[in-house]
């Protein structure tokens, strides 16, 4: 019976390592910032966002099929250069894509009443 039990063990254990292998878990919060950039870095609190505000993973991972088994992350299409290498369908670049999709949906939100960061310096922090 010991020995089984252990199997068990050993099975559940190697099935918990297999999830986490496969399935890519994004961090709770990025700072997120690229090579060369002038400004401070942003941080961005990602589980807030999708799990307090509810936001669905495609509308921000709106190239992948399935975020929650694979993202891609969006300075490999949107090139903070501006030279747009990876995609053919017209991206924007780095600094446009980030802009559009964090402060479209904060104005659109705080006309509701909500209170999200729309001004530089409050995401743009120093530190
Ligand atoms: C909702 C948050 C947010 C607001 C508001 C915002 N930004 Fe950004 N900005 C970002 C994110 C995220 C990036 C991409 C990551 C990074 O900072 O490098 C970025 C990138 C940039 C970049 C390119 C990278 C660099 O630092 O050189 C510049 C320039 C920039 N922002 C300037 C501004 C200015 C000026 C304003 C106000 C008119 C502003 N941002 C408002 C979030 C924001
Ligand atoms: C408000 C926008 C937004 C929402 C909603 C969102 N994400 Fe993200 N996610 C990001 C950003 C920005 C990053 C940072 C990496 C990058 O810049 O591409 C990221 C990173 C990740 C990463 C890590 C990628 C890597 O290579 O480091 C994973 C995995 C991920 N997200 C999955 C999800 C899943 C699953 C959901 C839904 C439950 C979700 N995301 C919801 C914007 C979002
Ligand atoms: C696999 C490549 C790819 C990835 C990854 C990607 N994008 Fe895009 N994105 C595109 C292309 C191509 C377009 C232009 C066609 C379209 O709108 O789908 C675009 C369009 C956009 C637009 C403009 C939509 C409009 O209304 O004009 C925004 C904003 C944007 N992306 C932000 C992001 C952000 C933020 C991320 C990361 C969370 C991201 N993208 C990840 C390829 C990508
Ligand atoms: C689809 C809507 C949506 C998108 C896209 C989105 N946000 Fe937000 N964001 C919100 C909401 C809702 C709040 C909460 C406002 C409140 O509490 O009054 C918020 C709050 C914030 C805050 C302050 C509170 C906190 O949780 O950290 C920061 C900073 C922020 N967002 C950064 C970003 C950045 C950077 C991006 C782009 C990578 C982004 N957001 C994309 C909806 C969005």
């Amino acid at each position: 019976m010991k020995v089984k039990k252990g199997f068990i063990v050993l099975i559940a254990v190697f099935f918990v390592f297999a999830i986490s292998f496969v399935y890519a878990q994004p961090k709770d919060v990025y700072k997120l910032h690229w090579e060369g950039a002038k400004f401070p870095p942003t941080e961005f609190n990602h589980k807030n966002h999708a799990e307090k505000y509810k936001i669905d993973c495609k509308h921000c991972h709106h190239t992948d099929p399935n975020p929650a088994e694979k993202v891609t992350q969006c300075i490999t299409c949107h090139d903070p250069s501006g030279d747009v290498a990876a995609t053919k369908g017209g991206g924007i670049k780095g600094m446009d894509a980030y802009h559009k999709q964090c402060i479209d949906c904060h104005k659109k939100e705080n006309e509701s009443g909500k209170n999200a960061p729309t001004k530089c310096n409050d995401c743009h922090k120093k530190a």
